[in-house]
């Protein structure tokens, strides 16, 4: 899966991944308030262009608001359902009680998650281990695998106090399979290569999302597909220059931004792999 990536995965960009293996994109982060209110930067952010498949990715504390939002949601072509944030580790967010601060409270997040199957739309969520180290010793994060009935769960193996930069703590996949009573667990955080991917499927994940990595190179799905033996035969993987012709092409059918086009190529091939 490509990670939601604020001001990077537009639709050009997550179309760009699809194409190249990503079974399922994301749209980057969004309050449903902004949606409320017609914000425009917002709206946009969720406008279908084509057919890709993706989840809209939602910031939401509050179940009146939230059903406001999808009391006047239309569906579309792509649409695979919502995407819970319950990882963005931003001060401003988890003041207003979302993002990683909604971590332990499962309560709140099954309400949120029943309303969403309520107006008839698949529904994940992706989360953190908590809003700090003294929350993750507390596995705080287990209350939601072990009491909200999402279609998968995204494990972000990172507390919210945590820079980018540091590793991840893979040790806590087994323990969040367990919990999550054959509910899928989605890896993601720091996952480079074909071996950390193998060894968390022997940990028990249904699989991984990758963001970073696809910035740098939007055809790694297919590279890692190719690896693991998931493709079969191996598809083709392109050069750095035949992604950004690709690039264009899906910018120029579909229509994009030009602000996310000139991210896309202060990015792309220039990526230095962290382990
Ligand atoms: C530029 C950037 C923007 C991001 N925006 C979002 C976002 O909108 N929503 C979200 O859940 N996570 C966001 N993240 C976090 C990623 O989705 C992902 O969880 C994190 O980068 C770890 O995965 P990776 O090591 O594969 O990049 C963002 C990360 C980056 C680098």
């Amino acid at each position: 899966m490509l990670a939601s990536l604020e001001r990077y995965s537009d639709s050009v960009f997550r179309t760009l991944t699809y194409n190249h293996g990503a079974d399922l994109t994301f749209t980057e982060m969004a309050h449903v308030e902004s949606f409320l209110n017609r914000n425009k930067v917002s709206l946009e952010k969720i406008e279908p262009r084509d057919a890709t498949p993706v989840q809209i990715q939602l910031l939401s504390g509050n179940e009146g608001r939230l059903d406001g939002f999808l009391s006047g949601f239309k569906p579309f072509d792509g649409f695979r359902g919502f995407n819970l944030n319950l990882s963005c580790p931003s001060k401003d967010v988890i003041r207003q009680g979302k993002g990683a601060a909604m971590v332990k409270r499962a309560a709140k997040t099954a309400r949120l998650v029943s309303l969403i199957r309520d107006h008839g739309h698949p529904v994940s969520l992706k989360i953190r281990l908590g809003l700090n180290q003294s929350e993750k010793e507390n596995k705080l994060y287990l209350n939601n695998l072990g009491g909200v009935d999402p279609d998968f769960f995204v494990v972000h193996a990172q507390h919210a106090a945590q820079s980018s930069g540091e590793r991840e703590d893979n040790s806590v996949y087994p323990e969040c399979v367990e919990v999550a009573r054959g509910i899928p667990v989605i890896a993601n955080g720091g996952i480079e290569t074909p071996e950390m991917v193998q060894s968390l499927m022997e940990m028990g994940v249904g699989g991984v999302m990758m963001g970073r990595p696809a910035m740098g190179n939007p055809a790694i799905f297919d590279y890692m597909k190719n690896m693991l033996g998931v493709n079969n035969p191996s598809k083709p993987v392109p050069t750095i220059d035949d992604l950004k012709r690709e690039y264009d092409d899906i910018y120029e059918a579909i229509g994009g931004s030009e602000k996310y086009r000139s991210r896309f190529l202060k990015v792309v091939g220039k990526t230095r792999p962290r382990y």
